[in-house]
C-alpha cells in the first residue's frame, strides 16, 4: 500500500496533523486499537492559554521555563505559548464544548500565575478526542484500526514507511513522510494513569531506525491518582487549583513542610512530597476535597465525583486516598521546530515527541496544547513540499517480547520517584535479559537517569540530590550512545 502521509497514532497530534494535512494530501492513519483510544482521551485538566486580560505570553513562558528547572528549550516554549490561543480557538470552532460564560472558562493549575487552563468539565480530553475522530473519520483520511506497527522502513538515515501487522497478517505502508504520534509511556511503569496502549512504541520505532532520543530520563509522575485497585482514574490538578488540600493519614496537611509553595508547587515536588509523606508515615496520603463547595465541585467536576461515588467515595465529606502515578513523558524523540528527528522522512509529534518545551518536568495543561501546536507546524512544514518516494525493503525485527509486568515492577521501583545509582544499575541489567521494544524504551530511559547525576525536575537521585550546573544539558541517545548537549 502506498500514502502521501502515515501517521501512526490516534490522540490529538496525530488526528489534528492529520486534518490538516488531508486537505493536499493522502492521508493514512494507523492505530494499535480503536480510533477512540488515545492518553489524550483520559485528559481532564485542560489545555493552557493565554485569553485573560491579566496575562501575557512572558508569563506563561516564565511559568513554563519555571517547571522545566533549566533544561528548557526556550525557542520551543515561545512557539508552543505564542500559538497555542489560536489552536485552542481553532478545537473551539471544530465543535469542542469547552466551558464558557462568554468568553472561555478559566481554570487554575499548579505553577500558573495566572487562570489560563480551558477546559469541557473535567472530560477535557474526551471531548476533543471525540470531535476529532468525527473530523478524521468524516473526511478522506483512511483511517486503520487494530494495526500494529512492528517496524519503519528506514535505510541510511532515511525513512519510507512503515510495516504493519493487523489480525496476524503483515502488510507494508510506503510513505513520502512517517509521523510518529503515539504518545508516551507510563504504561511502563506498575502505577499509571495512561491506558494500556501507552508503551512507548514510537519510541522504540524511532531508536531502531536511527533517531536520537531526548531527556528520556524525565518521567512525570501525577500527584493524585486514585489510589483504589484496578482502577487508574487521576484527580486533575484543577481540584488543587479550587482549594483541594492534600492531607496525611491523621488528616494533617503536609506540603507545608515539602516546600513553601504547598499544594500548588510544581509537579514534581508535589509527586515527591506525596511519596516522601506516605513512606515516612508508613500510611497513605489524601486528596480532601471538601474545602471545595459543593456546587462548584460538582458542576466542574462531574466525572470524578461520579467515578469516586460509583468507588465508595462521599468526596463532598471524606478525603480520597491517592499516590503518585506515572503520567507523561517529558523527553521523547527529538524533533525541531518543525516536528523533523534527525532521520529524513520521519517526523514526530505530541508526547512522543520532545521539542524540549518541557525541560525537566512539565507545566500543568502545556501537553495537549503542545500536541495542537506542533502538529501544525508540521502540517505548514510538509505543505512546502514532500520528499521523493523511496522503496525500502522491509528488514525483519521478530523476537519474542518479554512479560511487561516484570518491566512495570522494574521501572517503578528503581526508575521511579526516587531513584539511585545501586537501584538504576540492577534495572538496567535486568532489562538486557528482556527483549521487544518494551524493553528497548525501559533500558533507554534507565540508562539516561543513570547518567544524570543530579536531581532535577521529575528526575531525583537520591545519591545526587541537588541540581548541578554541569548537568544543565539534554541528554542525548541513540545507536552511537549517550551523551549531554
Ligand atoms: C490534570 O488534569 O491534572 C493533568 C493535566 C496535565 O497533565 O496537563
Amino acid at each position: 500500500m502506498k500514502t502521501d502521509i502515515l501517521v501512526i497514532g490516534g490522540g490529538i497530534a496525530g488526528l489534528s496533523f492529520a486534518l490538516r494535512v488531508s486537505k493536499r494530501a493522502s492521508v493514512t492513519l494507523v492505530t494499535k486499537t480503536e480510533v477512540m483510544e488515545s492518553n489524550t482521551r483520559y485528559a481532564q485538566g485542560g489545555l493552557a492559554g493565554v485569553f485573560s486580560e491579566n496575562d501575557d505570553f512572558a508569563l506563561h513562558v516564565a511559568d513554563t521555563l519555571k517547571v522545566g528547572d533549566g533544561i528548557c528549550n526556550k525557542e520551543a516554549v515561545k512557539v508552543l505559548v505564542e500559538n497555542a490561543p489560536d489552536s485552542i480557538t481553532w478545537l473551539d470552532s471544530l465543535g469542542v464544548a469547552f466551558d464558557k460564560n462568554g468568553s472561555f472558562h478559566l481554570g487554575k493549575e499548579a505553577v500558573h500565575s495566572r487562570r489560563r487552563i480551558v477546559h469541557a468539565g473535567d472530560s477535557t480530553g474526551k471531548s476533543i478526542q471525540q470531535v476529532l475522530v468525527d473530523r478524521v473519520t468524516e473526511g478522506k483520511i483512511t483511517v486503520l484500526e487494530q494495526h500494529d506497527v512492528v517496524s519503519i522502513l528506514s535505510e541510511k538515515g532515511r525513512c519510507g514507511g512503515a510495516v504493519v501487522v493487523c489480525d496476524g497478517e503483515r502488510k507494508i505502508i510506503h510513505a513520502r513522510a512517517t509521523v510518529l504520534a503515539t504518545g508516551g509511556i507510563g504504561n511502563l511503569y506498575s502505577r499509571t494513569c495512561n491506558p494500556a496502549i501507552a508503551t512507548g512504541d514510537g519510541i522504540a520505532l524511532a531508536y531502531e531506525a536511527g533517531a536520537t532520543l531526548m531527556d528520556m530520563e524525565f518521567i512525570q509522575f501525577h500527584p493524585t491518582g486514585l489510589l483504589h485497585k484496578g482502577t487508574n482514574f487521576l484527580l486533575t490538578e484543577r481540584l488543587r487549583g479550587e482549594g483541594a488540600l492534600l492531607v496525611n493519614a491523621q488528616g494533617e496537611r503536609f506540603m507545608e513542610h515539602y516546600h513553601p509553595e504547598r499544594e500548588m508547587a510544581a509537579r514534581d515536588i508535589v509527586a515527591r512530597a506525596c511519596f516522601m509523606e506516605a513512606q515516612k508515615t508508613g500510611a497513605d496520603v489524601y486528596l480532601d476535597m471538601t474545602t471545595i463547595a459543593k456546587d462548584v465541585l460538582e458542576k466542574e467536576f462531574p466525572a470524578i465525583t461520579a467515578k469516586c461515588t460509583l468507588l465508595g467515595y462521599d468526596v463532598f465529606s471524606e478525603p480520597v486516598p491517592v499516590s503518585p502515578t506515572a503520567h507523561y513523558l517529558c523527553g521523547g524523540v527529538k524533533i525541531d521546530l518543525s516536528g523533523r528527528t534527525d532521520v529524513d522522512g520521519l517526523y514526530a509529534i505530541g508526547e512522543v515527541s520532545c521539542s524540549g518545551a518541557h525541560g525537566a518536568d512539565r507545566l500543568a495543561s502545556n501537553s495537549l496544547v503542545d500536541g495542537l501546536v506542533f502538529s501544525k507546524r508540521l502540517a505548514e512544514h510538509l505543505e512546502k513540499g514532500l520528499l521523493e518516494p523511496v522503496e525500502i525493503e522491509e528488514t525483519l525485527l521478530d523476537e519474542e517480547s518479554s512479560s511487561l509486568s516484570a518491566i512495570q515492577a522494574l521501572m517503578w521501583e528503581h526508575v521511579g520517584i526516587v531513584r539511585n545509582q545501586q537501584g538504576l544499575q540492577y534495572c538496567l541489567d535486568e532489562l538486557k535479559k528482556l527483549t521487544g521494544r518494551n524493553a528497548t524504551v525501559a533500558e533507554m530511559i534507565t540508562r539516561c537517569a543513570l547518567a544524570r547525576e543530579e536531581s532535577r525536575g521529575t528526575h531525583y537521585r537520591s545519591d545526587f540530590s541537588t541540581k548541578i550546573d554541569l548537568f544543565r544539558k539534554h541528554t542525548l541517545i541513540n545507536k552511537e550512545g549517550i551523551s549531554f548537549e
